[in-house]
Parts: structure tokens; sequence; C-alpha cells
């Protein structure tokens, strides 16, 4: 790590302790605290992601990083701070709820900011730098390390607030993309310590269409994967205020969809199924990921249930995956 890359280092912890003390002791920050209170989330999930709040008062964040002794010229080149036209430095976060993102030693290497309201952009992002390459990294992956390890098994979330939720009622192996979908690194990484990658990302199409994307890659990187799917107006932190932990736990994680079964009902949203030529290149979409399946007896469970849907004898369809099978080898 170079010189200029310490000192950003050393004030994102600053600054994380600086924007949580705001969040919990200034009487400027109740609207923010009250935010967080309403979305459900409690003082010890404050406390455990040391999220804070940026101050509205533009200079104060510049003034205490100075008073730790930080050149703010620097700081602007790094990207902590901003310069706007009239030459002044400013926090571009501010007024805003701050997640820390840590890397995978639990230090802050970039902030996610939330608008309180429905400005716009809803989140901002710490610009990526040598520190903090978001495709390289999982948020929360330092705390649920030794969950992820335990049970052998990770959730994957799109987001902050989903993590966070989860981690409150006790599901402590929930990691986050930050929205974009998952790159090899960050499935390679994954890989190092789990057998199964249970995708539970929002159940609006993005979500879905990225789960389908995270499953391939999931995949080849040689997970085990599962996807958890929601009602499409609902997102896991959603999801859990609607219908508790428990439901979460049971309906969604520990009935996750195998990777065929997935792709079966995503590909139904492709196609109209009403139409013979769509049966068609539906049925042939299928028999293409079947032929992926390792095992034999696993393949023949979704040939028969594709059988069953459109009527078709199972030998077909088994001797389609077959052929298939052939030419990918
Ligand atoms: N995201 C982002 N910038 C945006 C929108 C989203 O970086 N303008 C990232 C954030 O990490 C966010 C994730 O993508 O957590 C998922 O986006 P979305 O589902 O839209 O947000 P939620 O996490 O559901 O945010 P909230 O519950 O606070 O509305
Ligand atoms: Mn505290
Ligand atoms: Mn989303
Ligand atoms: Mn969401
Ligand atoms: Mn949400």
């Amino acid at each position: 790590v170079n010189h200029q890359d310490q000192d950003s280092l050393m004030a994102y912890q600053w600054l994380t302790k600086f924007y949580h003390h705001i969040l919990e002791h200034a009487k400027e920050s109740k609207h923010a605290k009250d935010y967080l209170y309403n979305r459900g989330l409690n003082d010890e999930m404050i406390e455990r992601f040391q999220i804070g709040f940026s101050p509205e008062v533009q200079e104060l964040t510049p003034q205490f990083l100075e008073k730790k002794g930080f050149n703010l010229q620097q700081m602007v080149q790094s990207g902590l701070l901003m310069r706007n036209d009239h030459n002044k430095v400013y926090d571009r976060f501010r007024g805003r709820i701050i997640f820390p993102i840590r890397n995978h030693l639990g230090k802050t290497v970039g902030f996610g900011g939330r608008a309180l309201g429905d400005d716009e952009p809803k989140y901002l992002n710490s610009s990526e730098s040598s520190l903090f390459q978001k495709g390289k990294m999982l948020f929360n992956f330092d705390l649920a390390r030794s969950a992820i390890k335990k049970e052998k098994q990770a959730i994957l979330f799109e987001g902050y607030m989903d993590v966070i939720s989860a981690f409150q009622v006790g599901i402590e192996n929930g990691v986050a993309t930050l929205g974009t979908s998952i790159t090899d690194t960050q499935a390679s990484l994954l890989k190092r310590y789990v057998d199964t990658v249970v995708i539970c990302y929002d159940g609006d199409h993005a979500g879905r269409e990225a789960s389908y994307q995270a499953a391939q890659r999931l995949k080849k990187a040689g997970c085990d994967v599962r996807i958890g799917i929601l009602p499409t107006q609902l997102d896991p932190d959603a999801y859990i205020k609607e219908y508790g932990a428990k439901r979460f736990k049971h309906e969604v994680i520990e009935a996750s969809s195998t990777y065929p079964a997935f792709t079966m009902f995503y590909f139904k949203g492709k196609y109209n199924l009403q139409v013979e030529a769509d049966q068609m290149a539906y049925i042939d979409q299928i028999t293409n990921e079947l032929a992926t399946v390792e095992r034999a007896i696993d393949r023949e469970h979704y040939a028969r249930e594709l059988a069953n849907q459109f009527n078709l004898s199972i030998e077909n369809i088994v001797e389609e995956i077959d052929k298939k099978r052939s030419q990918n080898h």
C-alpha cells in the first residue's frame, strides 16, 4: 500500500467514527435515526455496522479531517472529499445515512450514502480506488465469514439493508454485491469458503435477471447454487419486515430453487407458452440447461417435469439432453 492509500485508509477509519458519532449523539441527526428506526433497525445493528450520518453542515467533515491532520487537497484527490466551483471543499454525502463498506480485514474502504427521502440518486457510493474495488469485494464479508464457514453456506443479497435486516434476525451469513452483478473474482472468493450460495436478490425484474447471471457465474466458479424467489414487489429486507424472519428462513432460504428448477421458472417468463413456437424454443432452452446438470438422476428428475408439462415422452427428452451433453463435451 502506498503512502496516499495509507492516508486514505486512515481517513476512512476516522470518518467512520465521525459519521457514527454524529448519528448517535448530534441532535441534528434525530430525523436520520428515526428514519433507521422506522425502517426497523435497532441500536445493536447501528452499532454493529457502525452506521452513521453525514451532517447537513457542509464544513464539518473537512474541518474534522483537517483537525485530524489530513491534507484536504490530498483528500480531494483520493475522492474522500469534493471541491466545488467556488473552490470550497465539501462532503458529497452530506445529509445522507452512511453505511461503511469494510474490506475483508474489517477496515472501512468506502461508504454508501443513502438519501433520507426520495432524493436522487438513492445511494451515492465512494469513488473506486485501489483500496475500494466493488467488483473484488463483498459487503459484510468480514462479519459473515465465520457464519459462512460454519454453515458452509452464504446468502447473496443485493443491498446494504438486506444484509443488515437479515443479520438483525440472526441470519449472519449474508453478503451483498451492492447492486451490481457478481464478478468472477467475487464468485471465486465465495467458493473458497462455501459449498452452497443462496442467491437472494430482489423480487423485481432487475433482481430476477441478475439472479440468472449470478447463478451462472457462481456455477462457473464451482459453487452449488440455489435461488431464493421473492414476490415481485419485495426485496429481502421488505420481505422480512412483512412476513417475519421465520417465514423468510423457511419459505425463501430453505425453499430456494435448485439451478435447473430456477431456469425452468425463469425462462417461463421469457416465452409465451400458449404459442407453439415459443413452447419449442422453451423446451430447447431448458434442455440446454439440463445438459449441464452433472447427475443423471437429477437430469431425469427435471426431464420428467418437462415431459409432464408438455405431454411429451420422457425418453425423447432424455435423449435430447444426452445428445446436447455429448456435444458439450
Ligand atoms: N445501489 C447503488 N446506487 C443506486 C441504487 C442502488 O449503489 N442508485 C446499490 C446499493 O448498494 C443498494 C443496492 O444497489 O443497496 C440494491 O439497490 P436497490 O434494490 O435499489 O436498493 P435497496 O438496497 O433496496 O435500498 P433501500 O432498501 O434503502 O431502498
Ligand atoms: Mn456507537
Ligand atoms: Mn434492487
Ligand atoms: Mn432492494
Ligand atoms: Mn430495500
